[in-house]
């Protein structure tokens, strides 16, 4: 499956991963996974294979309304990555739309499918001020509920779905998008109940009682540049620490765009990492300016593939080199699946992921796989979940 053009390329490449042939078996090398099952499961240059080379999880947000119906998005989840994370079925507004009444079918289905992949799963999201369901808040900012109420709703969601999921979830995102782009926290219906940021060490805690064994990160966007918000979580993170909470990670969304410099990455998820924590890309994809429907995945500017690959690059090559980087999960695999279009369509962008519309792989997949091949040299992670067993 890998392109043409890159043949002489990946004559080095081989050469640099001892004498992994791309598309044949792995060597057994420390460190790699078994060849004969790893073969018999998915390819060897598929991104999951290349990533168990150094303990890196390769994942993607998964659209469960395709997974099952459409064969070609079954097929590549399963084949091209170690890890998934429901886009949306593990959000309160679909595991509780009524109050009182849990629906854990579509999650407990991906659930199912990982396990018979090999695949861990990020768990997404315990605290959000977004997606609630409307008896509880219509915008995550208001609501009609007392504090006290908030306070025993949330326990009893968070002690309810990590009990739901115990053992079956690798990483949760237990609290998403706490802070503002200005570094001040965000205004939710949480942050007023509690009346500060003291709901997300007591989110922390009734995570970890349910299921001690799973990694709990705080997850959010932007941290990936230097500045008020990253440092506003930064210090938030230290505190957690500190006082002893029980938070394992910060999830780094990595919502890229073409338009703005690429951020500062390797350096901000080292500088977490250097506080004991675990790191990881939970949610990248790179976004630049597109033609109007129904052309909203091609770019406008033909040269923009190259941005984009360089900044897919760029991603990936930071949390390469950073140890404590575990996973690298894109957010989807298909353009027409995508968040992007629908959400910035004016100007409108789009082409954001490493699949096209018809689920072929696009030049940004390549990048990924040969930079995945060429990192034998990167620090192996370890820990749970590393690699493949
Ligand atoms: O399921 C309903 C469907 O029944 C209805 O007909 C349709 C009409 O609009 O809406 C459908 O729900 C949509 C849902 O995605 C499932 O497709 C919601 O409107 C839509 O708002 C929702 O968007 C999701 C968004 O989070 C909500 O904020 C995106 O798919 C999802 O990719 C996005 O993911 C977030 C992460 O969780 C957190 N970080 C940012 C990231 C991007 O916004």
């Amino acid at each position: 499956m890998l392109r043409p053009a890159l043949s002489i390329g990946l004559v080095s490449a081989t050469v640099l991963l001892g004498g992994m042939a791309l598309t044949g078996s792995a060597s057994a090398e420390p460190g790699a996974a078994p060849a004969q099952s790893q073969a018999a499961r998915y390819p060897a240059d598929s991104l999951r294979a290349l990533g168990d080379r150094v303990g890196l999880r390769i994942g993607t947000a998964v659209n469960t309304d395709e997974l099952g119906s459409n064969a070609d998005y079954t097929r590549i989840t399963a084949e091209q990555f170690s890890s998934v994370t429901p886009e949306n079925v593990m959000k309160w507004q679909l595991v509780e739309p009524t109050r009182g009444t849990y629906d854990w079918a579509a999650a407990d289905r991906l659930v199912a499918f990982a396990k018979k992949n090999k695949q861990l799963v990020r768990g997404h999201t315990l605290v959000w001020h977004s997606q609630l369901p409307t008896w509880l808040s219509s915008d995550g900012y208001t609501t009609t509920l007392s504090n006290d109420e908030l306070k025993a709703l949330l326990k009893k969601h968070i002690q309810d779905q990590v009990k739901h999921f115990k053992g079956d979830i690798w990483q949760w995102d237990v609290v998403n998008e706490a802070f503002d782009d200005d570094g001040q926290p965000r205004q939710t219906i949480w942050y007023k109940a509690w009346g500060g940021l003291g709901y997300i060490a007591d989110a922390f805690r009734w995570a970890h009682e349910a299921d001690p064994k799973a990694l709990l990160f705080y997850n959010d966007y932007n941290l990936e540049f230097t500045g008020v918000k990253s440092n506003a979580v930064y210090d938030l993170v230290r505190s957690l620490k500190a006082q002893r909470v029980p938070i394992d990670g910060v999830g780094f969304q990595g919502h890229l765009d073409t338009q703005y410099g690429f951020p500062d990455l390797q350096n901000n998820l080292q500088r977490f990492a250097d506080l004991g924590l675990k790191v990881a890309e939970t949610e990248v994809d790179v976004r630049t300016f597109t033609q109007a429907p129904p052309n909203e995945n091609t770019p406008t500017n033909p040269l923009a593939g190259y941005a984009q690959e360089s900044y897919w690059s760029r991603a990936l090559k930071a949390c390469l080199a950073v140890r404590e980087c575990i996973s690298f999960t894109p957010w989807g695999f298909g353009d027409t699946y995508s968040w992007i279009p629908g959400w910035f369509d004016n100007p409108q962008e789009g082409a954001a992921l490493l699949y096209d519309g018809n689920l072929q792989p696009k030049s940004q997949y390549y990048v990924l796989q040969q930079d995945l091949a060429l990192a034998a040299g990167a620090p192996h992670r370890s820990g749970p979940g590393a690699g493949h067993n």
